[in-house]
């Protein structure tokens, strides 16, 4: 066994950072033919070594290790000055095993299925101002939905200044005009000089100040709404907050302002970008090929009219073609950092504490062995075998699985089982969509062009409706 770390780009590290950030695929395929299935970057803020792993065996031994050996948290890197320090992304050991069993059932079972009307709801009133016609972006619908779906089933909130307010001031800070500054001014804390609002560390301060204040004020609203139910939880509310405000800790203790905040943070960015932008995949990929869209209107027809969101949620079809678009272009290309805090072995390699290993997801997701021709968009291959959860791997695994899983599938069933049902939809250009670095995650570039065709018209023959 190797005590060095495995081999990579010896090129200076502001150049792989720089191929880092701008093409992240291209640069990890490239990476994966010379070196193989586990290699090591040397990337900014710290430059530190990273080490990319996408062996199954490495993966499971990734998410298995016991996190007082291996986790991830502020000291791995992954908290973010938007989130704070609350954040289940920057929390690490009992604090974090803690904070994840208070919030991972509000995203789960009889729970999430109380949140089907509110996303069909918002999907409806988005598409229902689609001109036919017309050729727009369906990213930005994409992005208009899941917005509404964290705001209103999240924060609770009902439409009004505050939810306006909100939506604008996050647009602004998730979506920057700059979005490789961003990115810079995350990885370097250096760049971060608050010049005042014209500058733009200034304008991102601003936005975060006015972002916390909105929030801090619905929660104070929500606080006295509680007080006048005589403490009771209103029945009526089964948003994310108001389960958040109602929780108690082992010690009987409640949330405090500061920590409802980080984590509503997290909520929105976390579950926001990812939904909306997996969701413009894959309607891109489901319009993108003969066969699928025909074989998906069967499949949803097959339920009749104004089926219930469980039978939509377990549609196998509707299943492989999510899973496929999430393999193909995994949002989160890699999973978060884990900070190794003892030496431990991993893929033949003894790691010393301290380093850095990544679950490299799209890598992962792209090896020939597990996917026979990885570049194809085949839904089929979900039908055909089961993968092992360290051999898909979209929303990571271990202590650090994504906590929205569960809620996002859910959602991007619903809102592609009510488009497809109620419209009939076509790319607009004949080009193959790329890929893109947006922050972190990864993106649709164009936000993939479509025009409305017409209205689907209910109980038409499907091949009739379709095309
Ligand atoms: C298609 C949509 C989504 C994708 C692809 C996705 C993917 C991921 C991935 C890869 C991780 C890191 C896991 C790891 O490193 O092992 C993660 C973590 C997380 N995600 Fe998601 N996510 C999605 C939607 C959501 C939603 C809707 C929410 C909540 C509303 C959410 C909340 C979180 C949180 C809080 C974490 C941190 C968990 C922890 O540190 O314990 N995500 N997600």
């Amino acid at each position: 066994m190797s005590n060095k770390l495995p081999a990579g780009p010896q090129t200076h590290p502001w150049i792989q950072t720089y191929q880092w950030v701008k093409n992240p695929l291209g640069y990890m395929e490239e990476c994966a033919k010379k070196y193989g299935d586990t290699f090591t970057l040397r990337v900014g803020p710290l430059f530190k070594p990273q080490v990319l792993i996408s062996h199954p065996q490495g993966i499971q031994q990734i998410f298995t290790t016991d996190p007082k050996h291996l986790d991830s948290g502020a000291p791995a890197g992954a908290g973010a000055p938007l989130l704070g320090p609350n954040s289940l992304l920057s929390l690490e050991g009992k604090t974090h095993q803690r904070q994840r069993k208070l919030l991972t059932p509000q995203f789960h079972g009889e729970r999430m299925l109380t949140y089907g009307e509110l996303i069909n709801d918002i999907t409806k009133e988005e598409t229902s101002q689609w001109q036919i016609g017309e050729v727009f972006p369906v990213l930005s619908s994409m992005q208009e939905i899941s917005f509404q779906v964290i705001l209103k089933a999240v924060f609770g909130l009902k439409d009004g200044e505050r939810c306006e307010k909100l939506k604008e001031n996050l647009i602004g800070i998730l979506n920057p005009k700059r979005p490789l500054l961003r990115v810079a001014m995350i990885m370097f804390p250096f760049l971060r000089k608050d010049l005042g609002t014209w500058s733009p560390w200034g304008r991102y301060l601003q936005l975060r100040q006015q972002l916390d204040e909105l929030i801090y004020a619905e929660i104070q609203e929500r606080r006295c709404l509680r007080r006048a139910e005589l403490s009771q939880l209103d029945p009526s509310r089964t948003d994310i907050l108001s389960l958040m405000m109602a929780i108690r800790d082992e010690a009987g203790e409640p949330m405090t302002d500061i920590e409802l905040r980080d984590e509503l943070m997290t909520l929105l960015v976390a579950g926001h970008e990812t939904t909306a932008s997996s969701l413009a995949f894959a309607l891109y990929w489901i319009h993108s090929q003969p066969g699928i869209y025909e074989k998906l209107l069967a499949e949803l027809d097959s339920l009749g009219e104004n089926p219930d969101p469980n039978a939509i949620f377990k549609l196998p079809y509707l299943n492989a073609v999510c899973s496929e678009t999430l393999r193909f272009y995994p949002v989160a290309m890699v999973g978060l950092n884990r900070l190794v805090k003892s030496p431990l072995e991993i893929s033949g390699y003894k790691f010393e504490t301290g380093t850095i290993v990544i679950p490299c997801i799209y890598l992962t997701h792209h090896r020939e062995d597990l996917y026979p021709d990885p570049q194809k968009f085949k839904p089929e291959r979900f039908l055909e075998r089961q993968f092992t959860p360290y051999e898909f791997l979209p929303f990571g695994g271990g202590n650090r699985r994504c906590i929205g899983m569960a809620f996002a599938l859910f959602e991007m069933k619903l809102v592609l089982a009510n488009v497809l049902s109620n419209w009939h939809l076509e790319l607009a250009e004949t080009e193959p969509v790329k890929p893109i670095r947006k922050g972190l995650l990864l993106g649709p570039d164009g936000g993939v062009n479509m025009i409305v065709k017409g209205k689907r018209l209910q109980n038409q023959p499907v091949l009739e409706k379709a095309r």
